[in-house]
C-alpha cells in the first residue's frame, strides 16, 4: 500500500471539512458517503481556507468570498473561469486514509 495516512475513516463526517498536513501540505479531506477526496487548502482566489468552508455534497465553499470547488477535481466550479486547486488521490484500506502525494 503506497500513500501516506492521514485520518480514519470513521473520524470525518459528511458534510464537515477535514484539514490535514503531510509533508508541509495543508490538505482539505472532504467525506462524500463512504467516498473521502482531498484538495489544497488554499483557495486560489486569495488563499482563503477551504477546510473552514461549507461542504455540500462535492461541492465545497470558500468562506471568504464564496468561489467553490468540485472536491472530487478541484476544479473551480463558480465562478465559471475561476482557478483550480490541486487534488491528491486518496486510497482507503481497512478504513484508514492514506493520501498520495507524489
Ligand atoms: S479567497 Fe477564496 S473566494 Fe476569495
Amino acid at each position: 500500500m503506497s500513500g501516506t495516512a492521514v485520518a480514519r475513516l470513521d473520524e470525518l463526517t459528511a458534510g464537515v471539512p477535514r484539514l490535514v498536513e503531510v509533508g508541509g501540505a495543508r490538505i482539505v479531506l472532504a467525506r462524500v458517503g463512504d467516498a473521502v477526496y482531498a484538495c489544497a487548502d488554499a483557495c486560489a482566489h486569495q488563499g482563503g481556507p477551504l477546510s473552514q468552508g461549507k461542504l455540500s455534497r462535492t461541492r465545497l465553499a470558500c468562506p471568504w468570498h464564496g468561489w467553490q470547488y468540485d472536491v472530487r477535481t478541484g476544479q473551480c466550479v463558480f465562478p465559471g473561469r475561476g482557478a483550480s486547486v490541486r487534488s491528491y488521490p486518496v486510497e482507503i484500506a481497512d478504513g484508514e486514509i492514506r493520501l498520495v502525494l507524489s
